[in-house]
């Protein structure tokens, strides 16, 4: 039987134990149409929930992809005045979303479309949100990952993102669901040619970093010498760590800056015998390297 199969009667016989469930006619759209996942609304609580962890406000613009009712792009629009587009293959649900929010009195600041998730474009997201199955979720992380600019937030309910660790993970209390959050990094794998500006000229390093997804790990030559790179942390498109000398322990620099693309501008604090002192560095990326997980 294939787990599609095995997955849809598992399905029926929670909707048998479960009589709150979803309309019969929904799934047997579900199983007809071939959807990727059967329609299954997110409880309130757990819409909540999702929006708190994803920090949601009035400049973010959400994706619900699969957006069933549309419940929560319309709470987020209607409590945090967040925009957005929900899309959905079955029609009757995009047509019920609409007339939601047309209710909540947020038609303007939402949109809902009948159309594959897959065929959906999402760079324009500051916050996705996922209910769907695990194998869909991990067909879809290769593309949250590239298409989704470092420092996106995307939340899931009921299921992570494989090898991608959440960066935050709660249950919500009362509600049996479990929320995923994750904020995408931006790819910083290769090496980077760095300069210190200070008054008495640039210093130049070269450091190379490895990573996955926001796991990231490096190591440094300053003039040709060995230091060693140690707290190395990316949070979407912000990177620090601190620079150690390999002889003189004492030596450390403290390095905070912001990846745009190929280049990393920041500040970069201490170093030798003067640690109060703050110069800026920058580093560009040398192109052939430039490769990330997934
Ligand atoms: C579990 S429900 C989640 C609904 C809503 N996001 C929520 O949390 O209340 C999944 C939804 O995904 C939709 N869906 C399944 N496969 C899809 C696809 N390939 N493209 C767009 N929508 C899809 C289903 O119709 C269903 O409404």
């Amino acid at each position: 039987m294939t787990l599609r199969k095995r997955l849809y009667l598992l399905y029926l016989a929670l909707l048998l134990v479960i009589p709150t469930g979803p309309s019969a006619a929904a799934q047997l759209f579900w199983y007809l149409k071939n959807l990727d996942s059967p329609f299954v609304p997110t409880n309130q609580a757990t819409v909540e929930a999702m929006l708190r962890i994803a920090n949601v406000g009035s400049s973010d613009y959400l994706i619900d992809l699969g957006s069933g009712d549309g419940r929560i792009l319309i709470t987020a629009a209607r409590n945090y005045g967040a925009r957005g587009l929900g899309v959905d293959l079955d029609p009757q649900l995009v047509k019920e979303s609409l007339e939601n929010a047309r209710m909540a009195g947020v038609a303007d600041r939402v949109s809902f479309q009948q159309r594959d998730l897959f065929d959906t474009k999402i760079g324009k997201a500051t916050v996705v949100t996922l209910y769907l199955l695990p194998e869909v979720n991990l067909k879809l992380r290769p593309r949250l990952l590239a298409e989704l600019r470092p420092g996106t937030r995307v939340v899931s309910h009921g299921f992570d993102l494989g090898e991608w660790q959440a960066d935050l993970r709660m249950s919500v209390r009362g509600s049996g669901s479990e929320v995923f959050f994750w904020v995408v990094p931006a790819p910083v794998a290769g090496k980077w040619n760095a300069r210190i500006i200070t008054p008495a000229g640039p210093q130049v390093l070269e450091i190379e970093f490895t990573q996955k997804f926001q796991e990231i790990d490096g190591s440094a030559r300053r003039e040709g010498k060995l230091v060693h790179v140690r707290d190395a942390r990316l949070d979407g498109d912000r990177i620090s760590f601190v620079l150690i000398d390999d002889v003189d322990h004492l030596h450390r620099q403290h390095f905070e800056g912001r990846v745009n693309g190929k280049a990393i501008e920041g500040t970069v604090r201490g170093g030798g015998t003067a640690p109060r002192t703050q110069h800026s560095w920058r580093a560009s990326l040398d192109a052939t390297v430039n490769r990330m997980q997934d």
